[in-house]
């Protein structure tokens, strides 16, 4: 059972690839935690797909994973899609598997385009340095897969200067922090944001978009605003990013 979160449909796109791959069932962990699924029960290995955020999964996933029962096949891997950097993201999610009895087989990080530039008013990455991102990710998909069908480990390939300092420091006051949205005219009031947000965490009230306070920081309203509405201090009039649709591809 593949089990992913995903933002902007990168690591949907992972786990889709994967599912094709082996043959096996992909599943949305947001579905999951909106029925209150906390006991899955899988003949295959278990596959957790997600993206890093500041050194490691994003808190709602690793609290899924904790509370969840996953009866079945014991084995379990984690895949992380990131821009580089996984931090200790692998020894975190090691200790909440591990804790439970199950066979942990590891945890890679896979390079995917980078959707976070958009805090820093930088420029997207250009579509075809993205589409050379997009090719290897594919490649190391598929090398990973073979290897979760040979049921070896798998094992972290990149590098992060002061790994603890940044999965055990600096994300917790990450993970504390509220990103202030702010809406401009253009918003022509389609709700999209609200239906999209995976921790239901924007509203629309009286005609106004709102945020609350759960934001997971994963910038799929940001990103997936059709008219370029929603932003952060240095988003105005940067390109959005979504990755292509596996199936469609
Ligand atoms: C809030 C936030 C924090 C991020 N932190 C990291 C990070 O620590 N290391 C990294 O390599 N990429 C980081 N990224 C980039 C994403 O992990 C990467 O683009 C990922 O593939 C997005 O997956 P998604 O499309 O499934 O949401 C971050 C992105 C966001 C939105």
């Amino acid at each position: 059972m593949i089990l992913y979160f995903t933002g902007t449909n990168n690591s949907k796109y992972a786990a889709e690839l994967l599912g094709d791959y082996l043959q096996d069932e992909v599943v949305r962990i947001i579905d999951l935690i909106k029925q209150k699924k906390f006991t899955l029960n899988s003949e295959k290995p278990y596959i957790i797909v997600a993206p890093i955020y500041c050194y490691r999964f994003p808190i709602l996933v690793e609290d899924y994973l904790k509370d969840c029962t996953f009866l079945g096949n014991q084995e379990v891997y984690c895949i992380g899609t990131m821009q580089s950097q996984s931090g200790k993201s692998g020894k975190v999610l090691k200790n909440i598997f591990e804790t439970k009895g199950m066979n942990y087989k590891g945890f890679t990080g896979i390079r995917m385009p980078n959707n976070y530039y958009i805090m820093s008013r930088k420029k997207a990455p250009h579509p075809f340095a993205n589409q050379i991102t997009m090719d290897k990710a594919e490649l190391m998909l598929a090398l990973t897969a073979e290897d979760i069908e040979n049921h070896k480990k798998i094992r972290k390939d990149d590098f992060s200067p002061f790994p603890y300092l940044c999965s055990y420091v600096i994300n917790p006051l990450f993970v504390k922090y509220q990103p202030k949205f702010k809406v401009n005219d253009n918003c022509i009031q389609c709700g999209k944001c609200v239906n999209e947000c995976p921790v239901e965490n924007i509203s629309m009230i009286d005609g106004k978009i709102t945020f609350h306070n759960q934001c997971i920081q994963c910038l799929r309203c940001i990103h997936q605003c059709p008219a370029k509405a929603i932003n952060l201090k240095k988003t105005e009039g940067i390109e959005r990013y979504t990755c292509i649709d596996y199936k469609k591809k």
